[in-house]
């Protein structure tokens, strides 16, 4: 049997995309195995909630800390668990060049809007405010520029006349909880490459030609 690919989880808050991602892989829709779970925030219900799961879930804390000492110690933590894809799971810091360089595609990210429309914090609030009809989330690797990299996957959600942040941050939130694990297999699998910023399917290009 082959080995599983090991995922790396960053988390700074109610981890619910971590816990879909978990459920994903104890359901067997998704193959693979979470190696390390790391919160920057101690309060953060998610690193809770993977120490729930019996997984090795670990605190680096980021306050007060210059960036890249405290990315130094994430980085080796990442390192050490041998992880073969991190995934930022509301993870609510920017990550130094160095940080990325170490893991050259091999972060990923999600983010609740159609990228790369509204960027940056309060993206359903930017949606709403902005008057689109329709919004969603954005599986993408991470570069070195914010919500910005090679996008994966893309799900989207109408806005509806009676909608409130709460309201549609419910609804977006569980397209992201499909989108997340979804990009995660499409990336294992090995069958996604990318040509310049597009993440094309290496079956469908070859076919195409
Ligand atoms: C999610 O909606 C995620 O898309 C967003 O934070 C939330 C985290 O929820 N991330 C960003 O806005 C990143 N720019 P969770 O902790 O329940 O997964």
């Amino acid at each position: 049997m082959a080995t599983l690919k090991k995922l790396g989880i960053l988390l700074s808050g109610r981890g619910s995309n971590f816990e879909a991602i978990a459920d994903s892989i104890k359901a067997g829709r998704l193959q693979a195995e979470i190696a390390i779970v790391i919160s920057n925030r101690a309060d953060a219900p998610g690193l809770e909630s993977a120490k729930r799961r019996g997984l090795n879930a670990v605190l680096i804390a980021s306050r007060g800390r210059v960036r890249e000492e405290h990315d130094a110690d994430v980085i080796a933590a990442l390192h050490h668990a041998q992880v073969d894809l991190i995934c930022l799971a509301g993870y609510m810091r920017l990550l130094s060049p160095h940080f990325i360089q170490a893991f050259p595609n091999r972060i990923v990210n999600i983010h609740p809007s159609l990228l790369p429309a509204f960027p940056g914090m309060d993206a359903q609030k930017q949606a709403l405010e902005y008057g689109v009809k329709i919004t969603g989330c954005t599986v993408h690797f991470v570069d070195e520029h914010l919500d910005n990299g090679p996008i994966i996957l893309q799900k989207t959600v109408p806005i509806l006349d009676g909608d409130d942040v709460n309201s549609l941050s419910a609804r977006i939130l569980e397209q992201e909880h499909k989108a997340y694990s979804e990009a995660i297999g499409l990336i294992l699998s090995g069958e996604v490459e990318i040509v310049d910023r597009r993440v094309l399917r290496k079956l469908s290009r070859s076919e195409g030609r």
